[in-house]
């Protein structure tokens, strides 16, 4: 299965500055690496439109995600972005349920779950973000945890709607932190969520991948990237930097 980079932006870089960054990442990818590697930036909103004209005018083979959607389709909704306005920029992918939206913007698993519907709904992949805090793991009771999590956010799903799914596993106290989850515990955990999700009614083996994120870099991305039950990463702060970000993706042994 292709393996698949995605660098998650977060809340920086104005639509200049992520041009800049994106022209610099365009560059710098070697060997048609891109053929052989699905690479996915997540901007911000103010960015996309500014990124997707960049890669219909130079025809690149370069993805585009969203940060969010909405969990309404249309309407009195002041603030939201709707997955019908992300599609008509080409937007392939979107994060739903990152553990900082969850935090600080009190995001639930039913609004999660609306979220997953109308990506899919557009044929925007849902890039599903869930993990523990340090508390839940310490407690013993992280794998209940997590498949609560997966269950909530794929409730109702279909597989003859269900194009693609990315799974992102993103321990809380890994993100930011500059520790990373170990092998062995990422490994425990998407073997956990894939027997789960196996008998769901949405569940197409080829076409769901599981990645990994929290504090993704050099150092630690050619153990991670090469196991052959992790289809590839959810890079943050290593993201923005290109020299790091095109390091990440070339530890992938092809
Ligand atoms: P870091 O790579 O900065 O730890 O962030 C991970 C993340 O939250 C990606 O979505």
């Amino acid at each position: 299965m292709k393996k698949i980079i995605i660098g998650n932006w977060k809340l920086n870089l104005d639509h200049l500055e992520a041009i800049q960054l994106f022209q610099k990442l365009n560059y710098s990818l070697n060997n048609d690496v891109d053929k052989k590697i699905d690479i996915v930036v997540a901007p911000s909103f103010t960015s996309l439109r500014s990124i997707q004209t960049i890669i219909e005018a130079d025809k690149l083979n370069l993805f585009l995600s969203s940060q969010n959607v909405s969990e309404f389709v249309e309407g009195a909704y002041t603030g939201e972005v709707s997955s019908e306005q992300l599609i008509k920029l080409k937007v392939s992918y979107c994060i739903v349920g990152h553990s900082e939206r969850r935090e600080h913007f009190k995001e639930t698993d039913e609004s999660i779950n609306l979220k997953v519907h109308n990506l899919v709904n557009k044929k925007i992949t849902p890039i599903i973000c869930f993990g523990e805090s340090i508390e839940q793991r310490n407690s013993g009771k992280y794998l209940d945890y997590i498949i609560k999590q997966v269950d909530s956010a794929t409730k109702g799903l279909r597989k003859d709607k269900v194009d693609e799914i990315v799974f992102a596993y993103e321990p809380i106290w890994a993100i930011g932190t500059g520790e990373t989850a170990s092998l062995q515990d990422i490994i425990e955990v998407v073997s956990e969520v894939k027997k789960f999700i196996e008998s769901k009614p949405f569940y197409n083996e080829e076409k769901i991948k599981f990645v990994y994120g929290g504090s993704v870099s050099p150092n630690n991305s050619e153990e991670i990237l090469n196991s052959n039950i992790i289809n590839g990463a959810l890079v943050g702060g290593a993201s923005l930097d290109v020299d790091q970000f095109v390091k990440i993706i070339e530890s992938i042994e092809l």
